[in-house]
């Protein structure tokens, strides 16, 4: 791949989807996209620019952001924030709205894993007699397509809930009547539970109800620059309650940024 082509799929890439790719991103760039040629049998990098920026190209499009985004995910990933959820936040919201339902929104939901950990997280509390339950649903967005059927069909290869407590698996996973087949699928009680949709964070508006409870966007905007980082987290928190809560990953923060926020615990903020 020349300078010139990669610098034209990256233009692109920023400008539309927000992911920074900076120089040193070209050959990650160039290995994922090779699978994009042989896949499309087209022979060289400047063939396949010219036929994904055609009018033909829309579908190849999609498949092109799909293979350069990061979409690294795991059940229980980052799991103190699903103590704080657990311990802290789901008895005060027992406690605040008896009759409510708990609106919980994943912004970067990947291939599902997120949605179905807050859901495991949620069906554990609720099955605690001795807590009065809480009713709630979830929403999962992305902008991958892929990732998204994923997520929907809820089904994993075994090697992939090695995260999950064996207490919790048992409860929630199903295994499949084809022996042969390593996979297992969440049961339908957890399924009713959640819901996704296509949903680019570069949009100006976000076509979604509002009034959430708590947001997840974790793990995302560590791949967009500083300024698009605040402007997300604005209109993420239009859509979220005064009051409600705001997850960040790990490595992503809100320092030197105009949001109405305030921080609670590590990564994990109260909307003011
Ligand atoms: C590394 S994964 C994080 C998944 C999950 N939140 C976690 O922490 O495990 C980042 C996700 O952000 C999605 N993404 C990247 N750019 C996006 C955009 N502009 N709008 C919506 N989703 C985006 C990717 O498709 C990917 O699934």
């Amino acid at each position: 791949m020349s300078q010139e082509e990669f610098r034209q799929i990256s233009e692109f890439i920023t400008t539309h989807y927000g992911i920074k790719l900076p120089d040193f991103k070209k050959t990650m760039v160039e290995g994922r996209l090779q699978k994009r040629l042989r896949k499309t049998a087209i022979k060289s990098f400047s063939e396949y620019i010219d036929f994904v920026f055609s009018k033909k190209g829309t579908e190849e499009m999609l498949e092109m952001i799909d293979a350069i985004s990061t979409n690294k995910t795991d059940f229980f990933r980052e799991s103190t924030h699903f103590d704080f959820l657990t311990n802290t936040l789901l008895p005060q919201f027992a406690e605040e709205n008896v009759r409510e339902k708990l609106k919980i929104w994943s912004a970067a939901a990947s291939s599902g894993e997120e949605i179905y950990t807050i859901a495991m997280v949620m069906e554990e509390y609720n099955a605690d007699v001795s807590k009065s339950s809480i009713n709630y649903s979830i929403l999962g967005t992305d902008i991958s397509i892929e990732k998204l059927k994923t997520a929907i069909a809820a089904i994993y290869p075994e090697d992939r809930i090695k995260d999950i407590p064996i207490f919790i698996r048992d409860k929630y996973l199903m295994k499949s009547k084809d022996a042969t087949k390593k996979v297992v699928r969440f049961i339908p009680s957890i399924r009713s539970k959640v819901q996704f949709k296509r949903l680019n964070l570069m949009e100006n508006n976000y076509s979604v109800d509002g009034d959430y409870d708590i947001v997840f966007c974790r793990n995302v905007l560590i791949y967009f620059d500083k300024e698009l980082q605040e402007r997300v987290i604005n209109r993420l928190c239009e859509k979220l309650k005064t009051g409600g809560y705001f997850f960040l990953g790990h490595s992503e923060s809100i320092i030197g940024k105009k949001v109405p926020l305030r921080q609670v615990e590590p990564t994990v903020y109260q909307k003011i």
